[in-house]
């Protein structure tokens, strides 16, 4: 039984940010040295900036696809695929990332808000397909064939996320809400925890640190992903 919970929990949304694949070596946005700090967002995260300058988004997101290659899950994400795979009831994962690094630790399901780093999207056929070759402006799409139309498949800022109707839907029906190694800045992830606790669900927080929306959360837990990700699935296995 998990402290503060005093009924049978059966349905649990999981929301991952940045923070939760820290540990394996990939930069988080908003932290010291974070992505965001030598690039500015707003000349690589935005539809107007692809337009402007196609090279310097195909290099930063091939840069940060490769770099896939160098990485490996950590604890925190087997143990939040053990979860899913052992927990009795249904577990959402929901993650604002773009690495896979939550496939390689074995999530069966996992609901990627942002996009992926290993699809790209053409613009002329409206198809995603997997990636994992560099692209540049020259690049045909492999379905179409059309040059020159293909853009990485992440949610720039400005656009909205994927699969919105499913993860509202997850939100007004869970009973726990658990959001790992998020800041709390970016809308609409940044609002899931008041929508769950309007549906009436206990809220729980892992960080390093306070987050933007601590105050939302019902507990917080304070410290690395890995560590707490496996004291919250413990107890909640141990139930
Ligand atoms: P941020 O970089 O904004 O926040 C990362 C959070 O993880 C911070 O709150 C840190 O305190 C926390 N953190 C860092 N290391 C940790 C660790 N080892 N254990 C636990 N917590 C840790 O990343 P996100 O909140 O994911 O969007 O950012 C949200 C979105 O903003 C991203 O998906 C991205 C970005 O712009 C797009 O690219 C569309």
């Amino acid at each position: 039984m998990i402290a503060g919970v005093d009924y049978p929990v059966e349905r649990i949304v999981l929301l991952t940010g940045a923070g939760v694949s820290a540990e394996s070596g990939l930069s988080t946005f908003r932290d010291s040295g974070g992505l965001w700090e030598n690039h500015d967002p707003m000349e690589i995260a935005t539809p107007e900036a692809f337009a402007r300058d196609p090279a310097l988004v195909y290099r930063f997101y091939n840069a940060r696809r490769n770099q896939l290659q160098q990485v490996a899950p950590n604890a925190a994400h087997c143990d939040i695929a053990r979860l899913q795979a052992e927990f009795p009831g249904e577990v959402f994962l929901v993650t604002q990332n773009v690495d896979d690094l939550h496939e390689r630790g074995g999530s069966p399901q996992v609901c990627h808000m942002h996009g992926e780093l290993q699809r790209m999207l053409c613009l002329a056929c409206r198809e995603s397909f997997t990636a994992r070759q560099d692209y540049d402006s020259s690049s045909r799409c492999p379905g179409c064939r059309a040059p020159g139309a293909l853009r990485p498949d992440i949610v720039w800022f400005g656009e909205i996320p994927y699969q919105m109707d499913t993860i509202e839907s997850q939100l007004r029906n869970c009973d726990l809400f658990i959001a790992v190694g998020t800041s709390g800045v970016v809308y609409p992830a940044a609002g899931f925890v008041r929508q769950a606790r309007a549906a009436g669900a206990m809220t729980i927080e892992i960080n390093r640190e306070a987050s933007e929306v601590s105050s939302f959360f019902q507990q917080q837990r304070c410290g690395c992903a890995t560590s707490e990700v496996r004291s919250l699935v413990e107890e909640l296995l141990a139930d």
